[in-house]
């Protein structure tokens, strides 16, 4: 049997957020940022970002995926899905749910430089730094996790678990 334990409660996690928000608002006042989502696990958290930063700002997304159902990354990034529209000139505020090996934002940060962003930063709600094999830089931390796999708050296992308000670590019970 598997159970869930909480790591950071739904309340938590809105108050960090509005903290987040507070420090990343003055950076990009008048200057319509693109707030770049990375598909699926994101999808929560820049919706409440978005929201607390209360500026006008537009919304985007990528899709990459390099985890199969296993919990270990398998080392290779896919890209799924691109931007709709050009990042020539844009502010661009990369939205990621957890940096693990830094693969994918590694991955990321490669595909955009050749666009012509006006500037790339990065947001991530959680961070495992015990994990990384690159060193990515990531202007933006919600908390810092230990190497634990964590679902919920839009993270899933196997597609599993995304809907759940906390950010929670599967266990067996
Ligand atoms: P990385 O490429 O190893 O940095 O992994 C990045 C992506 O893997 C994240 O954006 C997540 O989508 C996924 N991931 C990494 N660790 C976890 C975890 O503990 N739970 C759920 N997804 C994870
Ligand atoms: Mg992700």
């Amino acid at each position: 049997m598997k159970g869930l334990r909480v790591i950071h409660t739904a309340e938590e996690i809105r108050e960090r957020i509005a903290a987040l928000a507070d420090e990343i608002r003055p950076l990009y006042a008048e200057k319509n940022p693109l707030l770049l989502g990375v598909l699926k696990g994101s999808f929560v958290f820049l919706a409440d970002l978005a929201r607390a930063l209360a500026i006008p700002l537009e919304v985007d997304f990528v899709q990459l995926g390099s985890y199969g159902d296993d919990t270990e990354s398998s080392g290779f990034v896919r890209f799924d899905h691109d931007v709709e529209r050009p990042l020539q000139g844009r502010h661009v505020l990369i939205v990621e749910d957890i940096v693990d090996t830094g693969h994918t934002l590694r991955f990321l940060m490669g595909t955009l430089s050749s666009r012509d962003a006006a500037s790339v930063r990065v947001v991530s709600l959680l961070d495992k730094p015990s994990r990384r094999l690159f060193p990515v830089g990531v202007d933006f931390v919600g908390f810092t996790v230990p190497d634990l796999f964590v679902v919920g708050y839009g993270m899933d296992h196997a597609q599993a678990y995304r809907h759940l308000p906390d950010v929670c670590v599967v266990e067996e019970a």
